[in-house]
């Protein structure tokens, strides 16, 4: 039973940091995803990083959500239906960092507001892992190294 917990408690503190870390968005809170709302003004003070998540919230019935290139976001060109997401409630994992843009495919809609461009960054960047390879290769060199002078030894011997 005590070990069982233990277990449990050592999961968590691998996962916690992971938990904490990804956050998931719905876009326009409780607005939604609709026409009206001023989505640079509700990303502004946002801070989005790869491994969150937007939640567009909306009635399919009425819209889509499309992710675009920063040309055709300025221009509100939707792909002729490429990448369409039409379930009302569809979750878009931020998967790189850099400048992401979505719109709403449907005739109008982007050009009266219903646009996000949003900016991701990648705060896991400086992890552990690399340079506890590092420390692999070095200790691999090092057994090389030694590997070798025992060699050499025994050539003298
Ligand atoms: C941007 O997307 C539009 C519409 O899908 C496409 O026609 C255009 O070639 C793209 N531009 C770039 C630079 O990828
Ligand atoms: C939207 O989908 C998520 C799972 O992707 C679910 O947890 C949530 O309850 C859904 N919300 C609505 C309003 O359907």
């Amino acid at each position: 039973m005590a070990s069982n917990r233990f277990v449990i408690l050592g999961i968590a503190v691998i996962l916690l940091p992971t938990i904490a870390m990804a956050t998931e968005y719905i876009v326009g809170d409780d607005k939604g995803w609709n026409i009206g709302v001023d989505y640079q003004a509700w990303a502004k003070d946002k801070m989005f990083n790869v491994g969150d998540s937007l939640v567009f919230q909306y009635d399919a019935s009425k819209h889509n959500v499309v992710k675009v290139n920063g040309t055709a976001f300025k221009d509100c060109l939707a792909p002729p239906d490429a990448g369409l997401l039409t379930s009302g409630n569809d979750t878009i994992v931020l998967q790189t960092a850099g400048n992401k843009w979505y719109l709403c495919g449907k005739v109008g809609h982007c050009a009266k507001g219903q646009k996000l461009s949003i900016s991701v960054m990648d705060m896991s960047a400086p992890q552990p892992s690399p340079s506890s390879a590092a420390r692999g290769i070095v200790f691999s060199g090092s057994f090389q190294l030694l590997a070798s002078a025992f060699v050499l030894l025994k050539a003298f011997v």
